[in-house]
């Protein structure tokens, strides 16, 4: 029984009055709440309605909500408590409106309906309750199990906000960033506060980045909820009431976008819509990296480096942390370790080494240092509320931390690489920007920020404070570049942190559950909308054996970013630091890591055009498949490669669940059918991993650095199907943004086969001319004799099968079409 009082703002629910007592100790507990009775606000009837283009206002005479049509699929939400909205800016959302085929409000008898021609929300008149529903199947997808609330909040001002949804019949929740544990999130409440979580553990939350947006699947329909909002929040899957889910805030505005599927992938794909894709990398950052707290003196950093090339291990770039620096003075260098960076810098690129470098956003204390001395200068440091300046203990010492939120010291931070940009740094490792401060952990609440001069504490703005100090070094490294492509890596981050690089799940630990947890690690960070992301290979801490190390190679070899890196007070760690085996092993992974680059290449311009992520979790690929709801060991890397890492020690085969269709053992090239489980062998030479008949995956030799050989061929590997399959290869210059102007080329392959006769049909789009001539195929698992192929009607005369029964031959790659025939 609920009761409205007069004014119909206040509802107090009888049969919950043990709840409220409870809330009420709860809140009284907390110190910061300290001794305010809370009361919460509820949503009633609906009373108003007012139209605005694609925009819709409820109001209950006093609240109000904004239904925003953004797209044919997605639905914003926002509430007013007292009927005036917040400014409406996000970090997260470059631009809201999309394109909308139609949309119309309907009054019901009982409710008002908002609808697209895919998806309705319905707003309940008697309690202001909103459901979104898929057209087509009248299925609803998400519904409110009490109307959005909220409470006041005395101390600081605005409200804690609050929203409440049925958990639907065996829903399922994904996605949220970067969370540690199980990816299948029901059952279980999450925090959302950038932390420096050192040597975290299996569910230890919160982490270092914030991305309030999760998955729910039920009935083998998914559906999205990006809740925009940058405070510190928190996410409830089912875990207080097995029939709920909620979300709230410590502050800001409840504003949530609602993100039709039905399908998992659609959802990531339209979140990406909403915050954006990445950019794509420069084609080096595909490649291995190398990194170390810390490799110096210069000695040893050629060393290492050296140490690649003539053990024939290929490596892209190897890393300076803290210690190159003078002081942990961020843009300086330690000269007596570095005497001459710039001419290091070009003896690494000689052998094809990049060199990455650290930055850290404490700046240290020191009137004789010109960072300090220019940023001091400009007021671009972050004051506390009675306008002391923020101090804390980092790396340097006393530190003060440039505002990231104000547009000036963004422009100005990222005008300060010029020296380093100049020397030949190729990319930017941003650091400890969760913000991160020894002994307090991080800022106080009242440090304030510009927060793009829509002003905040640090309640606000501390969840995006990395993803603005990344966004103001890609932008001033792609300044200062001259439009290459910057490559930038960050420790922390928001929703959106993608459209400025790469990320890193932190400070890891050399033990096997970390394998595991690294790699669901990364899946969730896919299902986030972040593609470009790894763990460090081997542990940060702790000690790893060669047995580990090298099922942990294996697993980054798939891994979108692949770096390794161990804390300075472990022992050596570069790929041969364990000997045989492992040294000939981590090097023929590191091969294959190469001589897929392409095939990953092109599935990273599918990310970035299309918002498909690089990696797919089972549940991804397999949504009606109730099973995958649990799966989180095995992945699809792009659409045709499917990898399951060995995660246990001493393991040496596995059971690996194949979805639907025909999959190759990569290294068999035996056909299986999936839909079951199997038993795949994986001594520790190998590790599981197929392929999807009808692919075409694309390879290069091994090379020892990308960009080392000019090539004049491209292999394509073609796995035979009978039944149609489409491929994408993409290639363009690797290093500049000309892809923005259509110079690229992207080829589209597809396969069919029959019993005797196997077609490859080519089209290209794009106005990049690659600069080789010919492909060498190699066609796996053709099932009958081969008598003929023609090219285009012309014949192709060499063509021999091996051993292995594979089909090799060469043609032009201009190519429409090429046809293999039986007779
Ligand atoms: C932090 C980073 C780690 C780095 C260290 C020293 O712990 O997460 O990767 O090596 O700081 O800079």
């Amino acid at each position: 029984m609920e009761e409205i009082n007069e004014k119909g703002k206040e509802i107090i629910d009888k049969e919950n009055i043990q709840e409220i007592v409870e809330e009420t100790i709860q809140h009284l507990n907390n110190p910061v709440n300290d001794l305010k009775p809370i009361v919460k606000r509820y949503l009633s009837v609906v009373a108003k309605v007012q139209t605005e283009g694609n925009k819709f206002y409820f109001s209950d005479g006093e609240a109000k909500v904004e239904i925003r049509v953004v797209s044919d699929e997605i639905i914003r939400v926002r509430l007013a408590p007292h009927g005036v909205f917040l400014a409406d800016f996000s970090y997260a959302v470059p631009v809201v409106d999309q394109k909308v085929t139609a949309f119309q409000l309907e009054e019901k008898e009982d409710h008002y309906a908002v609808s697209t021609p895919v998806i309705t929300c319905k707003i309940r008149k008697i309690d202001f309750c909103i459901s979104f529903v898929e057209n087509l199947s009248q299925q609803v997808m998400s519904e409110d199990a009490e109307p959005m609330h909220w409470e006041e909040n005395v101390d600081f001002g605005g409200y804690y906000v609050f929203a409440t949804k049925k958990c639907m019949p065996e829903e399922n929740f994904f996605g949220l960033g970067d969370k540690s544990g199980n990816l299948n999130l029901r059952g279980r409440r999450f925090q959302n506060w950038n932390t420096d979580a050192y040597s975290f553990g299996w569910n230890q939350d919160p982490l270092y980045r914030t991305i309030p947006f999760y998955t729910g699947l039920h009935q083998q329909a998914a559906y999205g909820i990006f809740f925009d909002n940058t405070f510190r929040s928190y996410f409830d899957f089912g875990k207080e009431d097995y029939n709920k889910t909620s979300f709230w805030s410590d502050g800001g505005e409840l504003q949530y976008y609602y993100i039709h599927g039905p399908h998992v992938m659609d959802v990531v794909k339209r979140y990406q819509s909403v915050t954006g894709t990445h950019p794509m990398p420069p084609k080096w950052a595909l490649g291995f990296h190398q990194c170390r707290w810390s490799y110096y003196p210069e000695k040893k950093v050629k060393e290492i480096a050296e140490g690649f090339r003539s053990r024939n291990i290929p490596c892209d770039a190897i890393y300076l942390d803290i210690d190159y620096m003078d002081g942990y003075r961020c843009f300086t260098w330690n000269k007596t370790h570095f005497p001459d960076p710039k001419k290091m810098i070009k003896e690494l690129l000689d052998i094809g080494m990049k060199t990455v470098v650290m930055i850290d956003p404490g700046i240290k204390v020191d009137d004789d240092y010109w960072v300090f001395k220019e940023g001091k200068e400009n007021n671009f440091f972050c004051r506390r509320s009675d306008d002391y300046y923020m101090e804390g203990h980092v790396w340097p010492g006393r530190c003060q931390f440039p505002d990231f939120t104000n547009p000036k010291v963004r422009e100005w931070w990222g005008g300060l690489y010029k020296e380093l940009v100049e020397m030949g740094v190729a990319g930017v490792w941003n650091d400890m920007n969760e913000p991160a401060v020894f002994g307090s952990g991080t800022f106080p609440n009242d440090v304030r920020h510009n927060f793009d001069g829509f002003r905040g504490s640090h309640r606000k703005a501390h969840n995006v404070y990395g993803t603005q100090m990344m966004r103001s070094t890609y932008d001033g490294l792609k300044k200062l570049m001259r439009n290459k492509r910057p490559f930038t890596i960050t420790r922390a981050g928001y929703a959106g942190m993608q459209r400025y690089g790469s990320v890193w799940t932190g400070d890891n630990v050399a033990t096997w559950e970390h394998l595991k947890m690294g790699n669901i690690q990364c899946q969730r960070m896919a299902m986030s909308g972040v593609p470009f992301c790894g763990t460090d290979i081997g542990g940060f801490s702790g000690e790893p054996d060669g047995e580990l190390f090298t099922r942990w190679i294996q697993l980054g070899t798939f891994a979108p970013f692949m770096r390794a890196h161990s804390a300075g007070d472990t022992a050596e760690r570069e790929p041969w630091s364990f000997g045989e085996p492992f040294t000939s092993i981590n090097r023929k992974f590191i091969e294959l890591r190469y001589r897929l680059l392409p095939y990953l290449y092109s599935v990273f311009w599918e990310h970035h055009r299309y918002g498909f992520p690089i990696l797919r979790p089972m549940v991804m690929l397999e949504q009606e498949e109730m099973s995958n709801n649990y799966r989180e060991d095995e992945f699809g890397y792009g659409d045709k490669i499917l990898v399951c890492p060995i995660l246990e020690q001493g393991a040496i085969s596995r059971m690996v669940y194949l979805p639907k269709g025909q999959w190759y053992n990569f290294w068999t090239h035996e056909l299986l059918d999936g839909g079951s489980e199997q038993h795949i062998e994986a001594s520790i030479e190998t590790m599981p991993l197929f392929v999807k008949a009808g692919a075409v995956i694309p390879e290069y030799p091994v090379m020892q650095y990308v960009g080392e050989k000019t090539l004049d061929e491209v292999m394509l590997n073609v796995y035979f199907a009978d039944y149609e399959v489409k491929s994408f290869f993409f290639e363009d210059h690797g290093d500049t943004f000309a892809y923005e102007q259509d110079i690229y080329s992207e080829k589209k392959f597809i396969v069919k086969g029959d019993t005797k006769t196997l077609l490859i049909e080519q089209t290209t789009e794009g106005l990049y001319t690659v600069t080789y001539e010919l492909y060498n195929f190699n066609i796996i698992g053709i099932p009958f004799n081969v008598k003929r192929i023609t090219a285009d009607d012309q014949e192709i005369k060499e063509f021999y099968v091996d051993k292995g029964g594979d089909l090799h031959f060469k043609s032009s790659k201009n190519f429409n079409v090429i046809k293999i025939f039986t007779s």
